[in-house]
């Protein structure tokens, strides 16, 4: 639930995108929102405030004269109490109309007299060539100096049928930007390196040695920091999750282009912060075949010789000028004498082990956290929440040196 007690406004203008909202409205209920949903009458066109009440839960405001409110001034109720207005889809149009402070509808009037502090996110939505209007990005340019967020746009297909800029960032990519609004940017700025996911070595085209890592833990943590404010980039080994929002993910399958990937990664920007969450092959097969092995008729088995891989974390932590470094320890056994030993061997300044090692694959996780003057726990939780403590901690440490 992570925006409980967060109570958002949220407005929809004229566009195909209202579709998308219903989702939208649904998740933050599932995220623990109290979603107060405010259309202009061009928004009702496309989806009607009797969805969007039944999805929200609350009444549906639409028209400045609307009685039901007391005093009879929606404008100003509707957004004493709230933590955040999230006008999405938002028209050019609308746009226009918060650039120049128009009060002709409801939710443009509600936009005007919203208290100074409370944060105003908006999602364009149009076709490529009204976004890149002239007169659009002039507005554009004024509302961010005006201190309004812009979600998006993507590029991608449209539903007038033309390609480019304007699209609307899909619901579940606006709710992680919802909650990251809420989030304090302690990595603000900061670039921060993270591998994640099993490693994949090849015996021959088709068979392969890895293991039982699913990313889940470095996807969190790579989300965490950058809901913080950090520049991510995620090297990955092969995992089945999507790319977390908001970070650059480069796609490695082997040990030696995980630590090709991270090396090249620390050449093209200085890092501050390296992350090794990635559960490495200790070796490969230094016999790998390239065509495909052949059972034989007399029944031998092939025989693989191993060789072993670079340690990625313990050569970017020998660096000079070495980012922050934070390693991870999956321990089947004496956790918190391998983690302390493993921490000063690798030679980081912070170590994580995660207590137990049936973590893999599972959406909740124990960790112990290992550093020059002992251990601490962060209690059993989901790993986005941990991955949130983690990187809180990470960005205190890491801002100390
Ligand atoms: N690691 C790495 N490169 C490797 C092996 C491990 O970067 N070739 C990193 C992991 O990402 C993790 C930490 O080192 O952050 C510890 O990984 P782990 O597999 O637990 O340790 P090993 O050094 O492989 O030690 P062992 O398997 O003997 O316990």
């Amino acid at each position: 639930m992570r925006l409980a007690g967060k109570k958002i406004v949220l407005g929809l203008t004229g566009g195909v995108a209202c579709y998308k909202i219903a989702e939208l409205t649904r998740a933050l209920g599932k995220a623990g929102a109290d979603v107060q949903v405010v259309m202009t009458e061009s928004a009702t066109h496309f989806i009607t405030p009797v969805t969007m009440q039944a999805l929200s839960g609350n009444t549906v405001y639409t028209d400045q004269w609307d009685a039901r409110v007391n005093n009879n001034m929606p404008h100003i109720d509707l957004t004493r109490d709230a933590d955040a207005i999230v006008i999405a889809p938002c028209s050019t149009d609308f746009i226009f109309k918060l650039a120049h402070g128009a009060c002709n509808d409801l939710l443009s009037t509600l936009c005007v007299a919203r208290p100074a502090h409370l944060p105003l996110l908006i999602a364009p939505a149009m076709n490529v060539e009204m976004w890149q209007n002239p007169a659009t990005q002039r507005n554009v340019q004024q509302i961010k100096a005006d201190g309004i967020h812009l979600l998006g746009p993507a590029a991608g297909d449209q539903a007038c049928g033309e390609t480019g800029m304007g699209r609307m960032l899909e619901p579940e990519q606006l709710l992680t930007e919802i909650i990251a609004s809420f989030q304090a940017k302690t990595l603000a700025g900061k670039h921060v390196l993270i591998t994640a996911g099993p490693t994949f070595e090849p015996i021959d085209p088709v068979r392969g040695v890895t293991n039982l890592s699913s990313g889940k833990m470095g996807y969190a943590i790579a989300q965490a920091a950058w809901e913080a404010g950090a520049i991510v980039t995620l090297v990955s080994g092969p995992t089945a999750l999507d790319a977390p929002h908001g970070v650059r993910r480069v796609d490695v399958q082997t040990a030696q282009q995980m630590f090709d990937a991270v090396v090249a990664q620390l050449k093209q920007h200085k890092q501050d912060v390296f992350v090794a969450v990635a559960a490495v092959a200790d070796w490969r097969v230094a016999n790998a075949s390239t065509q495909k092995l052949k059972k034989t008729n007399e029944g031998d088995a092939p025989q693989l010789q191993f060789a072993q891989n670079p340690d990625i974390l313990a050569s970017v932590a020998a660096m000079p000028n070495a980012p922050y470094c934070v390693g991870f320890a999956a321990e089947s056994e004496n956790l918190l004498q391998y983690g302390a030993a493993k921490r000063q061997k690798k030679d980081v300044p912070l170590l994580v082990g995660n207590i137990g090692h049936h973590t893999f694959g599972k959406d909740e996780n124990e960790l112990v956290l290992f550093d020059v003057h002992g251990h601490t726990v962060l209690p059993r939780a989901n790993k986005q929440a941990l991955a949130q403590q983690l990187v809180a901690e990470i960005a205190l440490r890491s801002s100390l040196i």
